[in-house]
């Protein structure tokens, strides 16, 4: 077996070991793609300044996201269907993250419940909610949350509906996958992935089949988000949840200077830029062109976040050199999931460790608090200089 040095190797074990449908799933963006691809090709515009004959002993890249103590300034992204990348897979990711010192956010559509990873883990993760049409549903699952201990609620703002994601439809994905004929020719080289799900009885949406009534299909998760999602999602109705909750809140899903000031003003501790990894709304610009904007706007008000595109620790240190307090993974370490399990996951996270560390040496710092924008050279108009 090659020795795994980079996300890129987990990748290529992934894509061997898992099943074509939740492949696709994670490695797919909307419509034509666009900006799921600039997501990632964006970080590489941005280049980093090398300085040297500075100390680089001791160095550090512990900080806090959101009050909390972290080993690094990440955080594992909810992902939808994350346990059908890998048997038990939140559960794994979720005890890989503790391990680490990261946080872990469960999202509403995984399939280990709350319950069951709040049980095999020690210390509070945090939870992603979507809303339901279903008041009844959405007042249960925030007691729950609150039952089982979650220390911050990430409430996603851009998912009212799902975009289209050509890959899905064309697959007929759900969880567990049909027993169709081509499912059966592909799942049967997939044998380590059947295996653990032979062994798992976690193979539907945890935390909500049996919880919500009335939907056509409870493994199509197309169907759930057209049958149950609450379009009517809003700024009051988010005052509301806020209030439901009354604990930590991290708003995602945020692109705009406008919607930027309004998190704030709602009282998020923290909000994510992002475009949901280019799978919602194809043709909006990547997070990390959309991040300075938002920070001048509200960087002094509420912690600013990032996801979408950071596949490397030098994503990670471009995102902190221009002021996120935290940068979110998620194909980054479902990679590792599906081809090693728990063992894979703490294999991104050591691999995105190094490399932040060592880039943020090479640019002459030892301690990430201390890293600004000196150490990036931006093209001029990355950010906006729009007409
Ligand atoms: C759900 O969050 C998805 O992006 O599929």
């Amino acid at each position: 077996m090659t020795v795994i040095t980079c996300i890129d190797d987990l990748h290529r074990l992934y894509r061997r070991r898992v099943p074509k449908m939740f492949y696709e799933y994670c490695e797919t963006g909307s419509w034509t793609q666009q900006t799921f691809r600039e997501n990632s090709s964006d970080f590489s515009r941005i280049y980093l300044r090398q300085r040297v004959a500075v100390d680089m002993s001791n160095r550090s890249t512990r900080t806090t996201m959101i009050g909390q103590e972290v080993a690094m300034p990440v955080a594992l992204s909810p992902v939808g269907l994350t346990g059908m990348q890998h048997a038990d897979g939140e559960i794994l990711a979720a005890r890989a993250a503790e391990k680490f010192g990261v946080p872990f956010a469960l999202t509403t559509m995984s399939i280990c419940s709350i319950e069951d990873v709040a049980a095999h883990t020690t210390k509070p993760f945090w939870f992603q909610l979507y809303v339901m049409r279903d008041e009844d549903f959405l007042r249960r699952i925030i007691q729950r949350a609150k039952d089982a201990g979650v220390s911050a609620l990430v409430l996603t703002l851009d998912l009212q509906m799902i975009g289209q994601r050509h890959r899905d439809l064309k697959n007929g994905l759900s969880a567990p996958p049909k027993p169709t004929l081509a499912n059966m020719i592909n799942l049967a080289t997939k044998w380590r992935w059947g295996l653990g799900m032979l062994g798992t009885k976690r193979r539907q949406f945890g935390n909500i089949v049996g919880h919500v009534k009335g939907v056509s299909d409870p493994s199509d998760l197309m169907a759930w988000t057209a049958e149950q999602f609450d379009p009517r999602l809003d700024w009051k109705k988010v005052e509301q949840i806020r209030d439901m909750w009354g604990g930590k809140l991290i708003l995602k899903g945020i692109m705009e200077p406008e919607d930027a000031v309004m998190a704030a003003k709602i009282g998020a501790d923290a909000i994510i830029v992002s475009n949901h990894g280019g799978r919602q709304l194809d043709g909006a610009i990547s997070s990390i062109r959309a991040l300075e904007p938002v920070l001048q706007a509200v960087g002094d008000e509420v912690e600013v976040h990032i996801d979408s595109g950071i596949r490397s620790g030098q994503d990670v240190l471009k995102a902190v050199a221009m002021g996120a307090k935290g940068a979110w993974i998620g194909r980054a370490y479902i990679y590792g999931l599906g081809a090693m399990g728990e063992a894979g996951v703490t294999k991104a996270l050591e691999i995105i460790h190094t490399e932040l560390d060592k880039s943020m040496a090479f640019c002459g710092h030892r301690d990430i608090n201390e890293v600004t924008r000196d150490i990036l050279r931006v093209p001029r108009g990355f950010s906006g200089d729009w007409a």
